[in-house]
């Protein structure tokens, strides 16, 4: 059974993965520092997978750390989720973003070529498209310049390692770019949990359904949109999860090539406004939002070209945006438990 570690895999999309892992037959070991993340994820994710989620505390700056799951799990494989990703912090503390984001990619990379750790699946973002001229977006679309410290890292850690292959490091590498998870477990055992006030639409909708938000303010409804309101691809976490699982296997392949990325979207744009009224027909109730000014920074609209990720890994999404509206309902009510 192969070990591939997976840092930060206490968080949303990570905890989500290794549930797939498993189910795909390999044995996630997560590394998470729970800055932003919660440890009771780890025994949730144990409950969905009936077996203990191995799981080691520390931070993947720390290469003592990796060393030592390596001795004990000799590792095959990396999934590197591990990074801050608030967009608006990152525009106010831009050296925590750069130190963690991109100083945790170096080490683990020197880590993995001294160790012969031959793949690694990088967690991007549709963010390093910045405002696309045309879409939908292919993996040939030019990448522009990032409209925020976070997007910056995504594109510099892109770099990092097309540069790191290029030195013929032996390394294997997929860049997956998503474009906006939802969605949780079916199981409602997991799913988003953001810190604070939620920087992200769908859990801004969740608490206001819950009660725990006032309401939700549509960042702006004067766009050239169908209705006004910004377009994204939104996508189910578990469909994000398994296009993890297949860019795993497709690097074991022997016809791979080092580098290569992959659009992770649904392949279809949806408005804020048309969230929030599939939300509200989906659980049958009614939403309290109310239009407010743009959000500096929002890129207008943007949805995936998915052709790619459909022919070369075969994968194709299985959720549909009801499913990700209700399962982040489900998720919310199971938190009030
Ligand atoms: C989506 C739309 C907002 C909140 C960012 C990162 C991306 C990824 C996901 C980390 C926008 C509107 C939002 C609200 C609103 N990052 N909105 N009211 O900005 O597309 O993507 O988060 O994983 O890399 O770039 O996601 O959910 O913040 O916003 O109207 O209270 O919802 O204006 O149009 P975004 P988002």
């Amino acid at each position: 059974m192969k070990n591939i570690l997976i840092t930060g895999g206490a968080g949303y999309i990570g905890s989500h993965t290794a549930v797939e892992l498993v189910k795909a037959g390999y044995r996630p070991i997560v590394l998470d520092d729970f800055s932003n993340s919660d440890p009771s994820v780890i025994e949730r994710v144990s409950e969905i997978i009936g077996q203990k989620l191995i799981c080691f505390e520390g931070d993947c700056n720390d290469k003592s750390v990796l060393e030592k799951i390596h001795a004990e799990y000799p590792l095959e494989g990396v999934i590197h989720f591990a990074a801050f990703k608030a967009v608006g912090e990152s525009t106010v503390l831009p050296l925590k973003y750069y130190q963690n984001n991109v100083g945790s990619l170096t080490v683990l990379l020197e880590f993995m070529q001294e160790k012969g750790i031959k793949n690694i699946v990088f967690s991007s973002s549709c963010t390093v498209y910045g405002q696309p001229d045309k879409l939908p977006v292919t993996e040939e679309t030019p990448r522009k310049d990032a409209e925020s410290p976070y997007g910056n890292t995504k594109k510099i850690c892109e770099d990092i390692l097309v540069d790191f292959v290029k030195s013929k490091a032996n390394v294997r590498v997929v860049s997956l770019r998503y474009f906006n998870p939802v969605g949780a477990h079916p199981s409602s055992k997991i799913g988003e949990l953001p810190n604070g006030t939620p920087n992200n639409l769908v859990p801004f909708v969740t608490q206001t359904a819950a009660g725990i938000r006032e309401k939700i303010t549509v960042f702006g409804n004067d766009y050239d949109t169908v209705d006004g309101s910004c377009v994204r691809d939104f996508i189910h976490v578990m469909d994000l999860a398994d296009a993890h699982v297949k860019a795993l296997s497709y690097l074991d392949q022997k016809n791979a090539p080092f580098y290569d990325v992959f659009n992770v979207g649904t392949g279809n744009g949806n408005t804020v406004l048309e969230i929030i009224e599939t939300f509200e027909k989906v659980n049958d109730l009614k939403l309290n939002y109310e239009i407010g000014p743009r959000r500096a920074g929002d890129v207008v609209k943007i949805w995936a070209d998915t052709k790619k990720i459909n022919e070369v890994l075969g994968w194709f999404p299985k959720y549909s945006l009801e499913d990700s509206m209700r399962d982040s309902w489900n998720w919310q009510k199971s938190l009030a438990n």
